[in-house]
C-alpha cells in the first residue's frame, strides 16, 4: 500500500464522516413528522433525502466499486430521482425515519469496509477515490437541498448559528477584465464532475464584472424603482412569470411599515443593507442587471474573473489560489445561515480584485447548459448530459450552503430559471 493511497483512505473516511454528521445534524434537528412531512411541491420530504443518499452510496460504492451484495434491492425504485418528481415523493411507500436511519447507517458501514480494500487507480471509477469524491459531494449536496428545505418549514426555528464575520471594509464598483484566452474547466481536479471537464481556452472579450455580489440595499432599490412593474426590463419569458408567480420581491422578503425584513430558517430580521441578496430567480437578477445598464455575466466571464491570474496566465483552483477553502477564504459549510456582508472575506478575493465568488450566494450566470468541447459522460449520462439545453440556466461560486468539499472555481450548478428556493444571488458585468 502505498503512502497515497493512504492519504486519499483516510481523506475519504473524514469527508464521508463531515458529510454523514451534516446529514445527521439536519434531520436530527426536526420531529418524525417534520421528516416525513412535505414542506413545499419543490421539495422532498426530509426522510425521501436521507434514505436516497444511503441508496446512491449503496449503488455506486456497496455494489459497484465494493461488488458486494445489495443491502437492499428492493428500494432502488423508490429512491430513484429519475422516476418520481419532488411533489409525488410522500406518497410513495417510503422507509420511516428508523427504518431510512438504520439502512444508510448498513450502507456506511459496508462502505468504510470497501474503502480499506478499494484500489484507488486502474479505472476511471476508482482513480484518485473518485467514485467516493463523487459520493461526497452528492450527500453534501443533498444536505444544502435539505438546508432549502428547513428554509421552507413553518414553525419554530430548530436550527441556529453564529453571525458571518464583519467587513473589513468596502468593497464596490467593478473591474476591467482584459481581452484574451484563459483555460475553462479542468483535466486534473481528482474529484471535479464531468460536466466541469475538460480543461479548454476560451477567448474571453474584454468586460467589466462587479467586484462583488448584488446587496439586499441594491436589490431593494430596483424594487422602490418600480423594477418589479416595468416590462422593459424583463426577458418576454421573464415578465409572463413574474405576472403569473405575483412576483414583487425576492422569496421570504416581507415589507412592513420600518421597510423589508427576510426569514432565515424561521427568523424574521430587517434585512442586512450589506448582504449579498438570496432567493431570487433568473429572471428578476436579469431584470435587475438591465435596469442597471448591465447584464449578467455569461460563465466564462464569471470563471474567468474567479480564476484567471494575470501575472502568471493559469487558471487557478479557487479565486485565492490553490489552498482548499479555509474559513478565513469563504462563507461555506453551513457554518453560518447567511451570507455574509461585502467586504467580510478579504482574503479570499480573486488575483483581479473580485470577491465573495466562492460561498454565499450561488450566482446567476447568462449561460445555458452545456458540455464543454471533448465532454464524456461519467459515470452516466444521467450525471449531466440530460440536463444540457435551454432549459436550464448555469450557478456557479456555491453559496453559504454549499460544503468546502462540493464547491471550487470550476464546479458548475443548473437550475430552471424560475426556482428560488434555493440559496441563489447575482453580480453584474457588462461590455468593456
Ligand atoms: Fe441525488
Amino acid at each position: 500500500m502505498t503512502h497515497e493511497t493512504d492519504r486519499l483512505r483516510d481523506l475519504v473516511a473524514t469527508e464521508l464522516g463531515r458529510a454523514r454528521d451534516r446529514t445527521t445534524l439536519l434531520t436530527e434537528a426536526v420531529d418524525d413528522g417534520d421528516l416525513v412531512r412535505q414542506h413545499s411541491p419543490l421539495m422532498s420530504p426530509l426522510v425521501w433525502d436521507l434514505a436516497h443518499v444511503g441508496n446512491q452510496e449503496e449503488l455506486w460504492l456497496v455494489r459497484d466499486v465494493g461488488g458486494r451484495e445489495p443491502v437492499r434491492r428492493d428500494i432502488d425504485e423508490l429512491y430513484d430521482a429519475f422516476k418520481h418528481s419532488r411533489r409525488d415523493r410522500t406518497q410513495l411507500p417510503l422507509l420511516d425515519p428508523r427504518e431510512a436511519r438504520k439502512y444508510t447507517a448498513t450502507v456506511r458501514d459496508k462502505v468504510l469496509d470497501v474503502l480499506d480494500h478499494a484500489p484507488m487507480e486502474g479505472t476511471p471509477l476508482v482513480e484518485r477515490a473518485f467514485a467516493f469524491g463523487m459520493i461526497v459531494q452528492h450527500e453534501q449536496q443533498h444536505d444544502e437541498t435539505m438546508l432549502a428545505t428547513h428554509q421552507l418549514r413553518a414553525g419554530a426555528p430548530v436550527l441556529s448559528a453564529p453571525p458571518p464575520p464583519v467587513p473589513a471594509g468596502k468593497v464596490t464598483g467593478e473591474v476591467l477584465v482584459p481581452a484574451g484566452e484563459f483555460t475553462m474547466g479542468t483535466s486534473t481536479e481528482p474529484w471535479a464532475l464531468d460536466n466541469e471537464r475538460p480543461a479548454h481556452r476560451v477567448f474571453v472579450p474584454a468586460f467589466h464584472i462587479d467586484r462583488a455580489p448584488i446587496t439586499n440595499a441594491e436589490y431593494a432599490a430596483f424594487i422602490d424603482a418600480g423594477g418589479y412593474d416595468d416590462p422593459r426590463w424583463w426577458t418576454t419569458a421573464g415578465w409572463d412569470h413574474r405576472q403569473a408567480a405575483g412576483l414583487v420581491a425576492p422569496l421570504h422578503w416581507t415589507r412592513d411599515v420600518s421597510g423589508w425584513a427576510s426569514t432565515h430558517f424561521g427568523r424574521t430580521n430587517p434585512i442586512n443593507p450589506d448582504e449579498p441578496v438570496v432567493h431570487v430567480c433568473w429572471y428578476e437578477a436579469a431584470a435587475y442587471a438591465a435596469w442597471a445598464g448591465k447584464r449578467l455575466p455569461t460563465e466564462a466571464e464569471w470563471e474567468k474573473a474567479a480564476r484567471w491570474d494575470p501575472a502568471t496566465g493559469r487558471s487557478l483552483r479557487y479565486p485565492w489560489g490553490d489552498d482548499p477553502p479555509g474559513v478565513e477564504h469563504a462563507n461555506l459549510g453551513q457554518r453560518h445561515l447567511q451570507p455574509a456582508p461585502v467586504g467580510a472575506y478579504p482574503a479570499g478575493v480573486s488575483p483581479l480584485g473580485v470577491h465573495q465568488l466562492i460561498g454565499d450566494a450561488w450566482e446567476w450566470t447568462s449561460s445555458d447548459f452545456h458540455g464543454y468541447p471533448g465532454f464524456t459522460p461519467f459515470p452516466y449520462r444521467e450525471y449531466s448530459e440530460v440536463f444540457f439545453g435551454p432549459d436550464y440556466k448555469v450557478l456557479r461560486g456555491g453559496s453559504f450552503g454549499t460544503d468546502r468539499s462540493a464547491v471550487r472555481g470550476t464546479f458548475r450548478n443548473w437550475d430552471y430559471p424560475i426556482r428560488r428556493q434555493i440559496f441563489s444571488g447575482f453580480r453584474c458585468a457588462r461590455d468593456a
